[in-house]
């Protein structure tokens, strides 16, 4: 990833305020004599001690950079990275719904167009050589534009951990938000990663302050409650009747699913590196939209689609884990995920109690289930008689075997 020094001058820093790219913003002047170019992206996340985005923007002028962007990417990043994981129910592993996974190739196009824009000759980023981020970005990026350079100082530099950053912050009049911080997070709206200290430990159950947006499961009301939640062609649209906008649909729902304890998932988890990782997550909004929407398509899809759609979305989903983001096959598959979402209209109720998110009822004008026919009152339409002949078809074969094999055995 390295280039040689010099022949770089100018430099986009993909930038969160914290300890890790604060040191890099001052190394990456040091070490090329670049101009370094701020860049901090709003995805819905939770700033904590870090403050607000001006503060942010206020201490990379305060380490020196040219210039900083603060680029608003909520709706960008809900309408064209969320929307298509909630309608692909995309659950790497089964269990966790790519929150950070989709934000990477996002960020990397941003800072891309504003390398661009800058006529910056590379874009810098926070990523370790350990994890699936810098696959996402790197790919991504070098994709966009092939002449612009990926530098990854995490994996360049001489510091070794966060003692070592601490020692250079000091050295270097970087102020430190929170030299103690245990844990490695990553936040935008769709859920919260978090990883290190006792996390990489499996056969420890996870301490309670690696949660931030959650209550406690056990300590949630007694009572729950339920969200209505309404699709329009596989995009969420409203919460309890009140039409709102994806972005705000995700905001209340997290709302309610945080208040009552759901979406925090614990995962082993194989990292596109070859690494298997001890992953926590708070998701509360994407548990609860993903089993709204994967149980409102199963409700409109014949059983012959709803078997092959669960074959799509897995492949959907390891390519947007993986970071090929950009490569066609995602296209491709969202062919087929769009023409069946154009039927994924309805709403869904959903039972949030104490950790669980339930689906307890929808509706759709475009419903296979027909009471008249599943009914077991007087005057169902389904001929119970028809049966008799088609499992006769439908076990020939199966039967035909059994007795086979049961003939070999004696
Ligand atoms: N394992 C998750 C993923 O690959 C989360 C990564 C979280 N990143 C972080 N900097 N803590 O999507």
């Amino acid at each position: 990833m390295s280039s040689t020094t010099g022949e770089i001058k100018k430099i986009v820093l993909l930038y969160s305020g914290g300890l890790d790219t604060s040191c890099m913003l001052r190394w990456l002047q040091d070490k090329y004599h670049a101009k370094v170019i701020s860049f901090t992206a709003d995805l819905g996340q939770e700033l904590g001690e870090k403050g607000s985005f001006k503060a942010i923007e206020d201490k990379a002028k305060l380490l020196g950079v040219e210039k900083h962007y603060t680029v608003d990417l909520k709706e960008e990043f809900t309408n064209e990275y969320v929307v298509p994981t909630i309608k692909a129910n995309g659950l790497y592993q089964g269990i966790y719904p790519l929150s950070t996974a989709i934000g990477r190739p996002l960020l990397a196009k941003h800072a891309i167009l504003i390398a661009e824009k800058e006529g910056a000759d590379a874009i810098a980023h926070g990523c370790t050589g350990k994890g699936n981020d810098q696959v996402r970005i790197n790919v991504t990026a070098k994709a966009l534009n092939p002449d612009i350079k990926v530098l990854q100082p995490l994996v360049d530099w001489e510091m070794g951990s966060r003692a070592e950053e601490v020692e250079y912050a000091k050295k270097h009049g970087i102020p430190i938000a929170n030299a103690n911080k245990k844990y490695s997070t990553d936040e935008n709206l769709f859920g919260r990663s978090c990883e290190c200290d006792v996390l990489e430990h499996p056969e420890e159950i996870p301490p309670e302050d690696a949660c931030a947006w959650t209550v406690n499961p056990a300590k949630a009301p007694d009572a729950g409650e339920v969200v209505k939640i309404g699709f329009e062609k596989g995009v969420p649209v409203s919460v309890n009747d009140e039409v709102m906008s994806p972005v705000k649909v995700i905001e209340a729902v997290h709302k309610a699913a945080a208040r009552n304890g759901v979406g925090r998932l614990e995962h082993m988890e194989d990292r596109t590196v070859g690494l298997k990782s001890r992953e926590t997550y708070e998701c509360p909004a994407a548990v609860t939209l993903i089993a709204a929407h994967k149980d409102l398509e199963k409700y409109v899809c014949t059983k012959h689609e709803n078997s092959f759609k669960t074959l799509v979305d897995q492949r959907w989903t390891e390519l947007a884990y993986e970071g090929l983001w950009v490569d066609p096959l995602r296209d491709d598959l969202e062919a087929f995920i769009n023409e069946i979402n154009t039927r994924v209209t309805g709403w869904v109720k959903v039972q949030l109690l104490k950790g669980n998110a339930r689906v307890v009822a929808r509706d759709s004008p475009y419903a296979l289930y027909n009471y008249k026919l599943a009914t077991y009152e007087l005057g169902s339409t389904f001929d119970q008689k028809a049966s008799a002949g088609f499992i006769e078809i439908h076990g020939l074969q199966s039967r035909m075997a059994f007795q086979l094999k049961k003939a070999a055995k004696k």
